[in-house]
């Protein structure tokens, strides 16, 4: 389990996270959610070690993880899905793939099938360069690779974010209904969602899912926290987020 006890970060003197304590049960999808600048990156940062505390705790089960190094937090159990496109886009999928373990030192056993039972596109583009992929195989194939280095925690930061607007929307206003006229929403944000549920249902790896879609969130997750200005401002069980907490802290 993840725990993020009273952590307070700043940059360049300024407050940015203040007092954010939050939970990721092994099995659980937790989301975190919230408007653009409120903290939620940082919050990610500040589990990986990419951003240092001003004060609190994060532990990874009985290990604090708070003086150690970005590196050492990865080998402690953590997996971490930067905001944004991070995949090497002149190594192949395969190189992608084996790079973050081999960073580790670790080597790779029936985890690989794992990732293609996840992922079954990127067993069939292995040889292609990373770089021809479309902005949601480049997701799975970075969630792939650090789902190699075999985490305990996985942090997703936006993992909708690279998929094309119109396919955004799909995901926000109509997924329901898709659903209800037996039509699918776009096949990658489909299989991203569900890869996360799959996950789910192994009951061994926590997620912490960074996402500004609500209903990706309310499709996914198990419990949400919501952040506004650097401070975790309501949190619940998913099937608690309201209209009222959504119109507060997530409309524009
Ligand atoms: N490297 C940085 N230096 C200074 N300020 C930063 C830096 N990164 C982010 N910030 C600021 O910190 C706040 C939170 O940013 P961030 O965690 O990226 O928000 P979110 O992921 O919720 O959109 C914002 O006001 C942003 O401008
Ligand atoms: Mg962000």
């Amino acid at each position: 389990m993840l725990t993020l006890s009273n952590i307070h970060v700043s940059y360049d003197g300024s407050r940015i996270l203040r007092d954010v304590s939050l939970t990721v049960e092994p099995g659980k999808v937790v989301c975190l959610m919230g408007r653009n600048g409120v903290g939620k990156t940082t919050t990610l940062k500040s589990i990986t070690g990419l951003v240092k505390l001003d004060s609190g705790s994060v532990k990874l089960d009985d290990t604090e993880l708070a003086g150690m190094k970005p590196d050492g937090r990865a080998r402690a159990g953590l997996g971490y899905v930067p905001q944004g496109r991070d995949i090497f886009p002149q190594l192949t999928v395969w190189e992608n793939l084996r790079i973050g373990a081999i960073a580790q030192g670790k080597k790779l056993n029936g985890e690989v099938d794992r990732v293609f039972g996840l992922f079954p596109v990127l067993k069939e583009m292995l040889q292609r360069k990373g770089g021809v992929l479309s902005g949601g195989q480049q997701q799975q194939l970075a969630i792939g690779r650090a789902l190699l280095t075999n985490p305990k925690v996985l942090l997703l930061d936006e993992p909708t974010e690279g998929i094309q607007p119109n396919i955004i929307d799909q995901i926000g206003e109509t997924i329901k209904k898709l659903r209800d006229d037996g039509l699918q929403p776009d096949p990658t944000a489909r299989e991203i969602g569900n890869a996360i549920k799959l996950l789910r249902r192994e009951g061994e790896i926590g997620i912490l899912l960074v996402e500004q879609y609500l209903d990706f969130c309310l499709d996914v997750g198990d419990k949400f926290y919501i952040m506004d200005r650097g401070s975790v401002v309501a949190s619940g069980p998913i099937a608690e987020l309201n209209d009222e907490i959504v119109k507060q802290h997530l409309t524009v």
